[in-house]
């Protein structure tokens, strides 16, 4: 099948992993709105997808904010009709630290962009998607679910890609026989801000271990590019596959 004509939302999509699945989707013909905090990411992101030929809707919000996510969802429909793409890619990495003495409404906060947004995005899209007979719902979720004690300090960022995965495989339980597929995605070790974070300020907040990690894999050119990442998950969209926790190193 082809993605032409359709139209996606894309979070986190003013950087990284994100902004190069928005040029993706671009080259196969899809819309897509885009949403971060930061305008002038978001502008270059659309800048370079419609040097490409490709059409675009920036729309800048914090995904901490139920308010601004009803905003963004109407705006987006508004502006470019019923969604059938959702890419939930946006997401932080903070807290980092130690869990002893950690404070809970820091560590809670992460839970709404991690979490509580994607799962928000896709309640106030699915009713057009099932309706459409087609959807396709991906959760960009992370490898430290398959093995948590591989990011000592980073408890809340492991905790809420759990849940996220959870919540997908239900979710995509929940939608079989709707033509809407719900599915997870690991994008690998990617060079992106996010692992420069850790790297650059992840030190005594993240176990030595951990931290030596992140530097070794910079170090040694292990990370893959987030262009690489990207075209992993938006080649997998034709399918109609759901409940699946896809790798970017899985063949596909
Ligand atoms: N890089 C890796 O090695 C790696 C590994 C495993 C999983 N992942 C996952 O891959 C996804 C993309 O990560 P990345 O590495 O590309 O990170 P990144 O370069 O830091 O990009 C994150 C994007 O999310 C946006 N974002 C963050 N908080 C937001 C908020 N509250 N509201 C709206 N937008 C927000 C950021 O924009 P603003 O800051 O402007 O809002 C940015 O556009 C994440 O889900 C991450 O957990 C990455």
């Amino acid at each position: 099948m082809s993605l032409n004509g359709k139209v996606a939302l894309v979070t986190g999509a003013g950087r990284g992993i994100g902004r190069e699945v928005a040029l993706a989707l671009a080259e196969r013909g899809v819309t897509s709105a885009l949403v971060a905090r930061s305008g002038h990411e978001l502008s270059e992101t659309a800048r370079l997808v419609e040097g490409r030929g490709g059409k675009t809707l920036a729309l800048v919000a914090d995904l901490a904010d139920p308010a601004a996510l009803a905003t963004t969802v109407d705006r987006a429909v508004s502006a470019l009709g019923p969604i059938g793409i959702l890419v939930n890619n946006a997401a932080t990495v903070e807290p980092l630290g130690p869990s002893a003495g950690m404070d809970p409404t820091t560590w809670a906060s992460s839970l709404g962009i991690n979490v509580i947004a994607p799962a928000s995005l896709a309640f106030a899209l699915l009713p057009a998607m099932v309706q459409a007979g087609w959807g396709r719902i991906v959760n960009v979720s992370s490898i430290v679910v398959a093995h948590p004690a591989a990011m000592i300090g980073g408890n809340a960022y492991a905790t809420t890609k759990a849940a996220l995965e959870a919540h997908t495989a239900n979710l995509a339980a929940e939608l079989a026989g709707t033509g809407v597929t719900a599915n997870t995605y690991r994008p690998g070790s990617v060079d992106t801000a996010m692992q420069e974070l850790v790297r650059t300020k992840g030190s005594g907040r993240v176990s030595e271990e951990t931290h030596a990690r992140f530097v070794h894999n910079h170090e040694k050119k292990t990370l893959i590019t987030p262009q690489r990442s990207a075209l992993s998950l938006v080649a997998r969209l034709t399918s109609d596959a759901s409940g699946q926790i896809w790798d970017a190193s899985d063949p596909l």
